[in-house]
């Protein structure tokens, strides 16, 4: 169907041509936005990923757009919004065709290469969220990526999956509310952590975690129930991985 059957995701979408990064833009103004609004533009000129990376985000290529939430939560649930949205964006891609995986928490891999970025912006007291910026980046048409991606990144269009943009916005949309739904109306996680388990990249396999300059190689072992990663050593250790910087062996 042609129509956005969302309630309140996507219910207000601001459109930009060009803009610095969609996400300082969305956190400027979230104290006067509405849950759900959406921020979009087709350029960004100071596009943001993670760790302080700049993110490419070049005119009509992509999909660039922050969406804005005020989840009535502690500060402590919110990292998990960033699995939802992973959940979400799988969802709606391989439900139009592509073969997408997620590689825990904030990467989407296509053909074993980063199409989709996510970049979760907390504002919050000690015992509240006042806002979350999420921000969404996929690279849908980009042909020719710069020589220091151009070995780690892919588009749809480059993997021949030619769909349009505005399906999958919608489609994201739709996904990501059922989800974000259940989890703050129902503390229910399970619809997102199956995606997240069945579409993983990195479970079942060996990957190094990078914490500061050290670098451990551990299996990687599930999705554990808060929504973490559990991996073991070589020593044979379990042990529970919150967040931070994951790189995968082959990836
Ligand atoms: C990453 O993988 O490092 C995260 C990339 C996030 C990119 C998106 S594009 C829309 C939003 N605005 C930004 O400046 N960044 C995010």
């Amino acid at each position: 169907s042609h129509e956005l059957n969302t309630k309140f995701i996507g219910n207000k979408i601001i459109h930009f041509n060009t803009i610095a990064s969609t996400n300082d833009y969305a956190k400027e103004i979230a104290s006067s936005l509405e849950e759900g609004t959406v921020i979009i533009s087709e350029e960004q000129t100071k596009g943001k990923g993670r760790l302080g990376r700049q993110w490419h985000s070049k005119i009509n290529e992509g999909i660039w757009m922050s969406i804005v939430l005020k989840p009535d939560i502690i500060p402590y649930k919110a990292p998990f919004i960033t699995l939802i949205a992973g959940a979400s964006i799988v969802s709606a891609l391989n439900k139009l065709g592509a073969n997408t995986l997620i590689k825990w928490p904030n990467d989407i891999i296509l053909n074993n290469k980063k199409i989709s970025g996510i970049l979760t912006e907390l504002s919050a007291e000690i015992e509240r969220v006042n806002h979350i910026v999420l921000g969404i980046g996929i690279n849908v048409k980009t042909m020719e990526f710069s020589q220091e991606i151009s070995d780690i990144a892919t588009s749809l269009y480059k993997e021949d999956f030619k769909m349009s943009r505005v399906d999958i916005v919608r489609n994201i949309f739709m996904e990501f509310e059922e989800l974000y739904m259940d989890y703050i109306n129902n503390n229910c996680k399970e619809k997102t952590l199956n995606i997240c388990r069945k579409y993983s990249a990195i479970i079942g396999k060996d990957i190094y975690t990078l914490k500061g300059d050290s670098k451990e190689l551990v299996r990687c072992l599930d999705i554990n129930e808060d929504g973490n990663l559990v991996v073991q050593t070589k020593d044979k250790i379990i042990k529970e991985i919150m967040s931070g910087e994951v790189s995968i062996r082959g990836i």
